[in-house]
């Protein structure tokens, strides 16, 4: 079928089958199409259907609240065509600025599946294509009986890669981390859309880092350090990372944290912040690169950092309230430029 999109820049056409998702069609195809979450949550993704129809396939979707459903709007990432179609897009489209990153359809197999903490699994998803990404990107992951897509950032940092580590959190009542965790999914097939997400690091832009996450948030932070470290970036920037989880046993990758403060030195800081406990110690018993602080993660950042954010650019990531929290922080007491606030909500 064909879609065409009328947006403040002007109008584009792209194919889109019956069975695909209107958002993902066009961004295989090129098209920088407005999205956050790719997955019904936060309405970033609204066009509003001025000709033909389309199948909307979760109705509950929490992206809707603010749309306007009599007046033909829909989410694209939850919208499938039944017919050829005209959306009205309020916003400025051009084309993908990265062809080596366009999105596409995947399929990868669970191997090399750890449970890291007691509600914290991590696992790597051999795919059937390589994929290159730009860290702190995402990928959507579809199961076979599970309605819809979740969204799950990279962990790992490569290029032209075969092979994505994720990491994910148990969610209570989570269809989809009930079904991970619930026996041993190691082998299993999955369906995988991306890279997606516009968090992204970009060393040319020569800033420094800082990392606000809460619980499985750091996933894609720990892909941004691997990318600074091996770009050389610790030589003339600095990294500061806040990981916020409830006590000393919830954490996990201090390992993974302890190696890289070992290869960028003094210019890499990362700080776990406990929001149940106390510390005991100044740093994590185990790994002593890593500081421990007491209190919520934006409470412990905005405190660490008071006048250390020139020239920074900022990542956060994790629970929605958390990250509007850091976002309303770092706008306005930090007074970080908008173009160097980055966030992924992992609602
Ligand atoms: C950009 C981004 C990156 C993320 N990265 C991570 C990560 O690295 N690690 C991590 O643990 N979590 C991550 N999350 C959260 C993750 O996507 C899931 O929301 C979380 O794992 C809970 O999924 P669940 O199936 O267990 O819970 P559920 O409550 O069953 O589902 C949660 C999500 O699934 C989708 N969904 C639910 N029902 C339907 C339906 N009927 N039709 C279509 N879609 C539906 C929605 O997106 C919903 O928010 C990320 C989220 C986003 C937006
Ligand atoms: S991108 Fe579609 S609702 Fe978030």
């Amino acid at each position: 079928m064909k879609i065409t999109i009328e947006s403040n820049a002007g109008s584009f056409d792209f194919a889109c089958e019956a069975d695909e998702r209107m958002l993902y069609a066009g961004l295989v195809q090129g098209l920088a199409l407005p999205y956050e979450c790719a997955t019904g949550t936060c309405g970033t993704c609204r066009g509003r259907v001025t000709a033909g129809s389309v199948l909307v396939e979760w109705e509950e979707a929490p992206g809707y609240a603010k749309l306007r459903r009599e007046k033909g709007d829909i989410l694209m990432c939850q919208a499938r065509p039944t017919a050829d179609c005209t959306l009205r897009i309020p916003a400025k489209i051009a084309p993908h600025a990265k062809p080596e990153t366009l999105p596409a359809h995947r399929t990868g197999r669970i191997q090399n599946l750890r449970r890291l903490v007691h509600d914290v699994i991590d696992f790597d998803l051999a795919l059937s294509q390589p994929m290159t990404f730009d860290a702190g990107q995402f990928v959507v992951l579809e199961v076979p009986g599970i309605a819809g897509g979740r969204a799950y950032s990279m962990v790992n940092f490569e290029r032209a890669t075969s092979s994505l580590k994720l990491v994910i959190k148990k969610m209570p009542g989570g269809k989809f981390s009930d079904w991970l965790f619930a026996s041993d999914v190691t082998g299993q097939e999955l369906k995988v859309f991306g890279p997606l997400g516009r968090a992204t690091y970009d060393p040319a832009e020569g800033k420094n880092i800082l990392c606000i996450a809460g619980g499985s948030g750091i996933a894609g932070m720990l892909a941004i350090i691997a990318h600074a470290v091996r770009d050389g970036a610790f030589s003339e920037r600095t990294a500061h990372v806040f990981f916020g989880v409830r006590t000393l046993a919830d954490a996990f990758y201090m390992h993974e944290f302890a190696e890289f403060a070992a290869a960028a030195g003094a210019n890499l800081a990362v700080t776990l912040a406990l929001s149940h406990a106390v510390a005991e110690t100044p740093t994590h018993p185990a790994f002593p690169a890593v500081r421990l602080a007491a209190g919520m993660v934006t409470d412990v950042a905005a405190q660490a950092m008071a006048g250390r954010t020139d020239n920074t650019v900022a990542f956060v990531a994790g629970p929605p309230i958390m990250v509007d929290i850091a976002l309303k922080h770092l706008t306005h007491e930090a007074k970080i430029p908008r173009a160097f606030i980055r966030y992924d909500k992992f609602a």
